[in-house]
């Protein structure tokens, strides 16, 4: 079965063409990163302008790289929910043109779904049950995905999700939008264990916490300000960096402990970090379990990822009519036959 993804929900305007939810045929992004990269993040009124200018040549790409018209396809998944509403809406208003004109199945995917999808294209053999980290620029969960379309989520951040902390951090030490890549890269010249930060409490036993370091790095750089010191960017790079992967990997592995899960994974923007992974990596050989990463290409926002998981959702049942709507925000275990959905 051959799925066309579509992706709109923040800066990535996105198609690709996926078989059976495994086999990558076409995979086009267009992003509007650098423009928004002058704003210092995302500005949702020139995302949606982007989206609407790109989509059409992006999708007719997609179809062109894999071979295959319109009639080819089998379906057209879309990221429904949850983004930037305005952006979402573009996605979704040209997926159900394109759906409907073509007489294909609808398919409403989550965003987060999609990105754990996008390990079932790098890794052949994963199938679920397995516990997987998903943290990107608007959330931070640890799910179990108990199969294709079902998921628990064990805890999440109270606040700020790590990507955003990333994003917030880069903006304070100076360092360029998005601030994960940034942060990242000015962490290799840097000490890691330069500044202590604080490990800001959470409620539950996994959930997270970034705004009190995120606060902290900020009131280290006013405190060097006012004193005329200058604070070390490439060490409170490190630092940072260093406090939110161990956060972030300490959670996951005690989850996986607690709950005996013996398959471990990562996704989204932020499973793109090289001491996030090495640390989940070091943790999971420690304790015998086995550990699946994205690879680096379909970390970020995609819509392969959309199309992986729009075939599981269609085998599912999950077909949407025209009356889809574009949401805001939406729980990855959502009850797909009680939603808009
Ligand atoms: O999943 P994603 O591409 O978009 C959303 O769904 O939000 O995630 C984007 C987030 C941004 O906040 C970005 O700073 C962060 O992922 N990110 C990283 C890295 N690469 C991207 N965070 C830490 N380390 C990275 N290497
Ligand atoms: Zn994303």
């Amino acid at each position: 079965m051959l799925v066309l993804g579509i992706e709109s929900s923040c800066d990535e305007t996105a198609a690709a063409l996926v078989e059976d939810g495994r086999i990558l045929r076409s995979n086009v992004i267009a992003t509007s990163v650098a423009e928004q990269a002058l704003y210092g993040g995302v500005v949702p009124e020139i995302a949606s302008r982007r989206h609407i200018e790109s989509i059409s040549p992006t999708v007719q790409k997609a179809l062109a790289d894999a071979g295959v018209t319109l009639s080819g396809i089998d379906a057209v998944a879309v990221t429904f929910a949850p983004g930037l509403i305005g952006a979402v809406l573009v996605g979704v208003n040209f997926a159900k043109g394109l759906a409907y004109s073509a007489n294909k199945p609808l398919v409403p995917v989550h965003h987060l779904r999609g990105h754990i999808a996008a390990l079932y294209l790098t890794h052949p053999e994963l199938e679920p049950p397995f516990l997987c980290l998903v943290a990107s620029g608007g959330h931070s969960h640890i799910v179990k995905v108990e199969d294709y379309t079902h998921f628990a989520v064990l805890g999440r951040t109270v606040d700020d999700a790590a990507g955003e902390a990333f994003d917030k951090v880069a903006r304070t030490l100076g360092l360029p939008y998005p601030g994960g890549p940034s942060v990242s890269k000015a962490a290799k010249e840097g000490d890691p264990h330069a500044y202590h930060l604080p490990t800001p409490h959470a409620p539950g036993p996994y959930d997270v916490s970034f705004s009190g370091l995120k606060t902290a790095v900020l009131n280290a750089v006013n405190q060097a300000r006012m004193k005329g010191e200058t604070i070390r960017v490439p060490d409170m790079a490190a630092s940072f960096e260093e406090k939110v992967a161990r956060i972030l990997a300490d959670k996951l592995l005690a989850a996986a402990r607690d709950t005996g899960a013996s398959t471990l994974c990562l996704a989204g923007g932020v499973a793109a970090n090289r001491r996030l992974r090495s640390l989940v990596n070091e943790g999971a050989q420690k304790a015998g379990m086995r550990l699946f990463l994205p690879e680096l290409a379909l970390c970020g926002d995609n819509a392969a990822m959309i199309a992986a998981q729009g075939y599981y959702e269609y085998r599912a049942g999950h077909a949407a009519g025209l009356e889809l709507n574009g949401l805001p925000t939406l729980p990855i275990d959502y009850d797909c036959a009680g939603s808009d959905a």
